[in-house]
């Protein structure tokens, strides 16, 4: 059992609730494409765009924020205290359950 549920609301307000692999080294903005979910990921995941931020809504213990993304959540529009960049939160059996929402589009 390598998938763990993630819970994905969208900018409608529709809850997604999605399969994500922890065996294929995906990190949350790639799930979120993968499902055609509305997220650019415009710098494929270089923590350099932040069309891939969200608002973390459930209580996980997620990694870190590394520098780069520190420093473009500095830059980014729409930034609240539970904002991530979702390119930057590898799918781990830890985040099962986990709980985000997409931040608005800048
Ligand atoms: S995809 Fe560009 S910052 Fe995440």
């Amino acid at each position: 059992m390598s998938d763990i549920t993630i819970k994905i609301k969208d900018r409608e307000g529709e809850i997604h609730e999605v399969l994500a692999p922890t065996d294929m080294a995906m990190n949350l903005m790639e799930v979120c494409k993968a499902y055609e979910l509305p997220v650019e990921g415009t710098c494929g995941g270089m923590a350099m765009c932040a069309s891939c931020q969200c608002y973390v809504l459930s209580d996980h213990q997620l990694p870190e924020m590394g520098q780069d993304e520190d420093l473009m959540l500095a830059e980014a529009f729409y930034v609240e205290d539970n904002s991530r960049l979702g390119c930057q939160i590898p799918i781990t059996p830890e985040l099962d359950g986990l709980e985000v929402e997409l931040a608005p589009e800048s």
